[in-house]
């Protein structure tokens, strides 16, 4: 079960020269997936070798395999997980019954749903990276960002098959939808607000990688619990995949960090204006970007209480982050949680009922996880002898989405004015200004081992490769 098959057309280890008919649509898919590649894939790199990895089996140890390719050549293909024994489903109103094989007609709907905004956010980041090829720091990173995107393309895979196996013709018109939605257009935008957004520079990417895949960790991992067992399967592959991704953000503004720091050192100062001028990012910057992303991904959990993220759990769609470990009784019936919400004029906490509460929960989980990699780069310039700390922001800060937007509360969450709002705005979130100097910095850097001014190398490569590896041969 584990074998990928790469003879077929579409490499895949679910036996699809099995079933022919299901093997013809996504035959025919296939082709329209190059297409969008073509047109919203990474710019102008239809001819570069990138040292990439492919999976090659689903084993944990040893499923990828190394090598120069050509990315419109990258071998996308449908890879699962294994089949668990009698597995079964373990939380909500169905705990104890046989894992689905195949979609309950009465979460059909619910099912697709949760696919398609899932499928959705992968092609989505392919397109809001797509020109940083372009301004890459280094061959190393170049690469990085192409490992991502091709895995995001996989990722869309991944969810494309679920729709054409599972889902007959509605899921097969959802596959072409996916194809056709862009990131930030006006008419036919990507379904989640956070994937509208530009990534136009590589500390937004970086930032992209740390907060917002990391978003899609633990929306997978709250699916990997899921009681339709493809699903299931998917998302755990997935998920091996992810941690590169999220590795890719936290290295990437920690060496940001550490030139950053470098920089400090040699001028001795902590003045914005002189290590601008010497070619760095001060930290200020960093933390207003830091405050931007947190709270642009925060938002990706959806309203703090919602009935249908009460009806996913109880139907046994979606789990929660580790639901396994958990040693309550996997129903919350009757259970509480604490949301915040404004009242006369200050953030106050109120119960209620934990069904409805899931998506904060799962808010919470993921924040516990975001400030343990932040105190990481701390540590960084804790260890270049500067004061200076970041601090992920109050997780009432700028919301636009649940029982908080519409107030204008400050990162240390105090619910302030619009005026005073409008003063400190541009101290809180990135401002034009950050975006122009930040852009400024940004240029392509293309022989091996060398890095741009602004970050500093990474420890290691990739695949234990010398850091001076020429991860990208341009042709
Ligand atoms: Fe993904
Ligand atoms: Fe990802």
């Amino acid at each position: 079960m584990s074998a990928i098959n790469y003879g077929d057309r579409i490499p895949n280890n679910v036996n699809l020269n099995e079933d022919r008919a299901l093997q013809r649509a996504l035959e025919q898919w296939q082709p329209n997936y190059l297409q969008w590649w073509g047109d919203m894939g990474p710019e102008g790199s239809k001819d570069f070798e990138v040292y990439l990895r492919t999976a090659v089996s689903v084993d944990p140890q040893g499923w990828a395999q190394f090598g120069y390719v050509r990315m419109p050549e990258y071998r996308w293909g449908i890879f699962l997980n294994p089949a668990e024994q009698n597995r079964r489903i373990h939380f909500g109103d169905h705990l104890g019954e046989p894992a689905w094989q195949e979609v309950p007609g009465e979460h059909r709907a619910n099912l697709r749903r949760i696919i398609v905004t899932q499928g959705d956010t992968e092609p989505a980041s392919v397109e809001q990276q797509r020109h940083l090829g372009l301004t890459a720091p280094s061959l190393y990173d170049l690469r990085n960002l192409f490992q991502v995107n091709v895995e995001e393309g996989r990722h869309l895979w991944a969810m494309v098959y679920l729709l054409h196996r599972y889902f007959g013709r509605d899921g097969r018109e959802e596959a072409e939808a996916l194809l056709e939605r862009r990131s930030g257009d006006q008419d036919n935008p990507r379904i989640l607000g956070a994937f509208n957004e530009r990534t136009p520079d590589w500390l937004s990417f970086f930032m992209f990688t740390y907060f917002t895949d990391r978003d899609g960790k633990f929306q997978l991992c709250a699916l990997a619990e899921s009681g339709f067992d493809p699903l299931a399967r998917t998302t755990r592959f997935m998920l091996t995949e992810e941690a590169h991704h999220m590795f890719v953000g936290e290295s990437g503004v920690s060496r940001v960090i550490q030139r950053t720091c470098e920089v400090m050192n040699q001028l001795k100062t902590d003045d914005p204006a002189r290590i601008r001028a010497a070619g760095a990012i001060d930290l200020p910057t960093l933390q207003r970007y830091l405050n931007f992303h947190f709270s642009v991904t925060i938002d990706l959990f959806g309203a703090d209480q919602s009935s249908n993220a009460a009806i996913f759990y109880s139907a046994g769609l979606k789990g929660r982050f580790e639901e396994g470990k958990r040693s309550d009784d996997h129903h919350l019936r009757g259970q509480t949680y604490r949301i915040l919400e404004v009242a006369e004029g200050r953030l106050v906490e109120k119960e209620v009922p934990m069904l409805n509460a899931l998506n904060e929960v799962l808010r919470d989980d993921y924040i516990k996880d975001s400030i343990a990699g932040v105190e990481r780069w701390n540590r960084v310039i804790e260890k270049a002898g500067l004061p200076f700390r970041l601090k992920t922001p109050h997780k009432a800060f700028n919301r636009r989405i649940g029982s908080l937007a519409g107030f204008r509360i400050a990162p240390d969450g105090r619910v302030v004015s619009e005026q005073e709002w409008a003063a400190h705005r541009d101290g809180w979130l990135v401002s034009e200004g950050d975006r122009a100097f930040v852009a400024s910095l940004m240029g392509r850097v293309a022989e091996p081992g060398q890095f741009a001014a602004w970050i500093a190398p990474p420890v290691v490569g990739i695949n234990r490769q010398p850091v001076d590896f020429a991860y990208v041969r341009f042709n």
